[in-house]
């Protein structure tokens, strides 16, 4: 059984886990219109589809270990950027501020000696790393790449590559 600060977390989490499809969802949308960058457009729709089933993992347990998974409402995200390079400093900066909820609810899991939620979490810090990870690579590359046209060419054609090959790396 979850106690209510513990509860009360998950659904915290299950409403960031939300935003942030809907964040990444924007960015696809956004990048979709863009004339060039299809692979960034995949991949904007790919993360927005894991951050999704990240929500429904914790709608699950909370559910399961005999709490209640509330659906929260959302804003609505940031729909247009000026430029590439800014869609992927926000990503970062959202990846940043999920990995730190995530520990906050670590954190609660512990001084509420829940350890079924606390190993469970340990699923979501694993994830965080990479998605760090791979949102740093994506801004090293980018900055890089500058204004430089064939870079962005070739940025858009490896961008589903690097992505796979970091989630292998885990
Ligand atoms: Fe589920 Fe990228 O946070």
């Amino acid at each position: 059984m979850l106690s209510k600060k513990v509860q009360a977390a998950l659904n915290e989490q299950i409403r960031i886990e939300a935003e942030s499809s809907q964040v990444y969802l924007a960015m696809a949308s956004w990048a979709e219109i863009q004339p060039g960058i299809d692979n960034v457009t995949a991949f904007f729709y790919k993360h927005s589809e894991e951050e999704r089933q990240h929500m429904l993992k914790l709608i699950h347990f909370v559910n399961e270990r005999g709490g209640f998974a509330t659906i929260p409402p959302l804003p609505q995200p940031q729909l247009t950027f000026p430029s590439i390079k800014h869609a992927f400093e926000e990503l970062l900066k959202h990846e940043v501020f999920v990995s730190e909820s995530i520990n906050k609810c670590v954190d609660i899991a512990l001084s509420e000696k829940d350890y079924a939620t606390h190993n469970f979490l340990q699923w979501y810090v694993a994830e965080q790393i990479e998605e760090e990870a791979l949102a740093r690579i994506m801004n090293d590359k980018l900055e890089l790449i500058g204004d430089d046209k064939s870079g962005m060419y070739l940025f858009d054609r490896d961008i589903l590559t690097i992505s796979l090959n970091v989630e292998n790396s885990k």
